[in-house]
């Protein structure tokens, strides 16, 4: 079912010919409104507003172009275009087995007053919020464009409550602050375990930006489908109130972009909910992404994994050969084959394989170094992956750049035929370090347009990608299922003794800002909390339920279970991380605070049973939810992994019970969270 047709344009009133035009523009149920305008000073502008409340005051629009200086100024609107579309889709894998892309979108073809030069408007109304993006259209005489700048504006209407990570060219990898818009400080952030991170503003910050203002209403503001420009940071100007985009520059090339006509830039998104969940829930990302471009998609597949992993992490093996403590060798990945054969699991990572380790982070020159067909002499990687074969267990290749993309993009055609020819559909990417060449960086244009092209490759050799210290998700996944998960986070590597940990409260922020973009690849699945053994008085920062709580928080088409696997025996709990799948047919969040606690609820895939994940921040909790979700008449099992009486992420971590108890739709669970706790259900169907 597909509906797009012209709304008649008298519904919108403007004005040509010298005088200003104003026009507003509805979302499906009004929920919704936009103003655009050219403001007293002849700037193009707009208003945004939910349920007749104003969301953004006056927010100026334009871009700065090399050749043609500042678009948005003294524009003549030439026409206006607008359609309505309400069009089902069915995701190839995701938390929603059907998403509805209902929204307005209006066009508004410009021509700038200065210099001649055509350039669009696009806006697309939803019921829970708006992107809007630039065009510059197929014109005469105009090929390449340097972008300069862009000056899209956010004009907040008070001081709002904002989980920011600051404005870093370079890595995501940072724990969230909370604080008042105005309060926003890149000085109040700790980049000392980072391998690379340049922040070169202060009062700025990464996207998604989520906020509540002081009427409870929560607002996010990222971009969708970011293609072939820099990522879009955040300034907050000097009256508090006005975000302003700011790109991540080329210090290399002296500019933001560099584009040929025609070209439409990301769109720039604004989500607004009632309840935190609302933001969750809402499809507005991926509606704003093209759709599948990749014909065949039978390798694509969501799954679980292991992985030779965590004890790099721990420090008790190395990825390196010289050091004498090399952990990826064939017999332990043979191991790990079994272990995931026995049960159930899709692939084991083996990171480490390859030659190159030796002169990898801190290393200034990481030009040329790893190679990414060549295994280290103890990891026979055919003997391995075939032997995987036979037990129905995938090897995930492992290509970690270390931030040299042009040594990674010379072995690309090589190192994807090696994968197509061992018949491996899966690889996850890594770029530790700050870029080579200097002078870019991880979120420039230089280095989106690098990781579009490895994912392109991976589709062509029918590869899923799994990448870290990527570029943000802006909901891609739509047009690439190929783009399976990514880290982009303070992931849990930082539970390791050396990385500081990742408080409870994290993952009561993650999924109201960075998983607003995309699926993450956390891994999570610590058993092992008490790490004494490798230092002395490291611990991981959160119950064991807790632990079990993200698989079902933690949105994922691929889920680690990232601890050794020796540590999974005998634990009763790792049942759960067996059952729960990884592809949903609902998702619901059920109860949530930001930064205090969240409930979700998921049902499995082509399945009847449902699955519950909470988590809590350092305060215990008690919370009653309601079964409501659940199918009509039936009856369920609910299998509850829960924090034991005495549970705390600080003092005794690995303390979790499991109960068995009958349920129906018509029951209300009270779910009891330990300090930094969590709970985990299955709700079998009976
Ligand atoms: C950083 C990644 O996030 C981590 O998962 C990986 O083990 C290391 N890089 C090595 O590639
Ligand atoms: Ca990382």
């Amino acid at each position: 079912m597909k509906k797009a047709f012209l709304l008649l344009l008298p519904l919108l009133i403007f004005s040509c010919g010298g005088e200003k035009f104003s026009i507003t523009l509805t979302s499906p149920k009004e929920a919704i409104s936009v103003q655009l305008y050219e403001n007293s000073e002849s700037q193009l502008a707009y208003i945004m507003n939910f349920q007749g409340n104003p969301v953004l005051l006056e927010s100026t629009l334009g871009l700065e172009l090399r050749e043609y200086g500042l678009l948005g100024k003294e524009m003549e609107l030439l026409r206006v275009d607008s359609t309505r579309n309400t069009r089902p889709w069915n995701p190839l894998w995701g938390e929603d087995g059907i998403i509805i892309d209902d929204h307005k979108a209006y066009t508004f073809y410009f021509r700038s007053k200065k210099n001649d030069l055509l350039m669009n408007v696009h806006f697309k109304l939803f019921a829970d919020g708006m992107g809007f993006k630039y065009e510059f259209p197929p014109q005469e005489g105009v090929d390449e464009l340097i972008i300069d700048d862009e000056f899209s504006q956010f004009k907040l209407t008070g001081d709002h409550t904002a989980w920011w990570i600051p404005a870093d060219y370079d890595s995501y990898e940072h724990l969230y602050k909370t604080t008042k818009v105005s309060e926003i400080d890149s000085s109040l952030v700790d980049s000392s375990l980072l391998a690379a991170s340049t922040i070169m503003e202060r009062h700025a910050v990464n996207t998604p930006l989520t906020m509540q203002t002081a009427s409870g209403l929560h607002i996010s503001i990222h971009e969708a489908s970011l293609t072939n420009y820099s990522e879009m940071t955040l300034r907050v100007e000097d009256d508090k109130r006005t975000l302003t985009s700011s790109l991540v520059p080329s210090q290399l090339n002296g500019w933001k972009a560099k584009v040929n006509a025609p070209f439409s830039t990301p769109w720039r998104t604004v989500q607004v909910a009632e309840k935190a969940g609302g933001l969750i829930e809402s499809k507005l990302i991926v509606n704003l992404n093209e759709p599948n471009k990749l014909e065949n998609t039978d390798w694509i597949k969501p799954g679980k994994y292991i992985g030779i992993w965590w004890e790099m992490h721990l420090q008790t093996s190395s990825w390196d050969m010289a050091s004498g403590k090399h952990g990826a060798t064939t017999e332990k990945a043979k191991r790990y084959i079994d272990f995931a054969a026995k049960h159930g699991f899709d692939g084991v990572l083996v990171e480490g394989w390859n030659t190159g380790w030796e002169r990898w982070i801190g290393f200034p020159d990481r030009e040329g170094v790893f190679d990414f067909v060549t295994p280290y002499p103890d990891y026979n990687l055919e003997e391995v992956v075939a032997y995987g074969k036979q037990k129905g267990v995938e090897i995930i290749m492992h290509h970690e750049t270390s931030a040299a993309p042009r040594t990674y993009e010379q072995q690309l055609d090589t190192a994807y035929a090696l994968m197509q020819n061992l018949g491996i559909h899966a690889v996850k990417t890594g770029y530790v370090g700050p870029i080579i060449p200097e002078g870019e960086y991880h979120h420039g244009q230089w280095m989106v347009n690098h990781y579009r092209k490895v994912l392109s490759k991976a589709a062509q050799s029918e590869v899923m990608v799994f990448a870290h210290e990527p570029i943000k998700a802006t909901g891609l996944r739509r047009t690439y299922p190929n783009m399976m998960a990514r880290e982009g986070l303070r992931g849990s590597e930082f539970n390791s003794p050396w990385g500081g940990g990742n408080p409870p409260e994290h993952l009561t922020i993650v999924p109201f800002t960075r998983m607003l973009g995309g699926p993450i690849d956390y891994t999570p699945g610590l058993f092992k909390l008490n790490l004494n053994e490798y230092k002395e008085g490291a611990y991981v920062p959160t119950t064991l339920a807790h632990q079990l709580a993200e698989y079902v928080v933690v949105y994922s088409p691929v889920q680690m279970a990232s601890d050794l696997i020796e540590h999974y025996e005998g634990e009763a709990a790792f049942q759960f991380i067996k059952d729960v799948p990884t592809d949903w047919d609902a998702s619901k969040v059920l109860a949530a605070e930001i930064g205090e606690y969240i409930v979700m609820a998921r049902l499995g895939k082509n399945e009847f049973d449902w699955y519950l994940g909470g988590l809590t921040d350092e305060n215990a909790r008690e919370l009653k939810v309601s079964l409501d979700f659940l199918q009509n008449g039936a009856q369920y099992e609910a299998q509850i992994y829960k924090d034991a009486a005495d549970a705390d992420f600080e003092t005794n971590q690995a303390a979790y019970e499991i109960e068995k108890r009958i349920v129906t739709k018509k029951d209300k669970l009270t779910l009891k969270m330990a300090r930094g706790g969590g709970v985990a259900v299955r709700f079998k169907a009976l």
